[in-house]
């Protein structure tokens, strides 16, 4: 696992943005898994505007998301479906028929994560996944424990997790279970670029980095990845030891 660390959260937007338009162009029907959360939003920002001002297409790519909380439906206002429709999806080209985010409101949820790992080795498997960290290390919502093998499935978030997202929630509680690609299925990604903005990611960023490769530190699996980069700010970068980022 490779780590760049850019001056600032900007400019480690520009260049995950400046990554996956690249590959974009390289491959146009590109099968991207993308993430929601605080962090991605500049790279959004920025794909946008290559939309808009660059004439960067999504037309022929597939899109899968990382995660959705069990019990909202689409149009909730805290759905990931909302979020990726207001950032990202209602802002580009994309086929919606190649759009897919778990369906948090699936009367059989058992059968809509099998449903999702169908959809994506329909789609070939996944080219780029674009991942943030959680404080505990989570990536998409696999929590610390998550087996490394683990497919796509229901998940119980912490309360850790719990509490950072209960600001998306104004009145309700932040809900309790979620679906989310399984840490197999993040693996199985040909290439995985991790975002982490922030001194109050900097310990999650050297914990996976620095520490053993352990399920209780979901992240440290992506050092054995063949194609994983970590883009990080400096804050974000300011636990690690030296010699490891560069
Ligand atoms: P954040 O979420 O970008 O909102 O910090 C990242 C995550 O929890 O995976």
């Amino acid at each position: 696992m490779r780590a760049r660390v850019f001056p600032d959260y900007e400019a480690m937007s520009v260049a995950v943005a400046y990554v996956v338009a690249g590959k974009l162009e390289e491959e146009p029907s590109l099968v991207l898994m993308l993430p929601t959360g605080i962090t991605p939003l500049w790279m959004y920002r920025r794909l946008v505007e290559m939309h808009r001002s660059e004439g960067l297409s999504f037309a022929n790519a597939t899109f899968f998301n990382l995660d959705e909380y069990l019990g909202l439906a689409p149009d909730h206002r805290a759905s990931y479906h909302v979020y990726m429709k207001d950032h990202f999806y209602g802002l580009i080209n994309p086929d919606p028929a190649r759009i897919f985010v778990p369906n948090g409101a699936a009367p059989d949820p058992e059968a809509e994560c099998e449903r999702y790992e169908a959809a994506i080795r329909e789609a070939g498997g996944i080219d780029v996944c674009v991942l943030g960290i959680g404080r505990n290390g989570h990536i998409g919502f696999n929590e610390p424990g998550a087996p490394f093998d683990s497919r796509t499935r229901v998940v119980k978030l912490s309360e850790s997790t719990r509490k950072v997202n209960a600001s998306d929630f104004e009145t309700e509680r932040a809900p309790e279970r979620a679906i989310t690609a399984g840490m197999a299925t993040i693996f199985d990604s040909k290439s995985v670029l991790l975002l982490a903005s922030g001194t109050n990611k900097a310990g999650a960023v050297a914990a996976a980095v620095e520490d053993d490769v352990s399920e209780n530190m979901p992240a440290s699996m992506l050092r054995s990845h063949p194609n994983a980069v970590l883009f990080l700010d400096e804050p974000a970068a300011s636990d690690l030891g030296h010699g490891v980022a560069g």
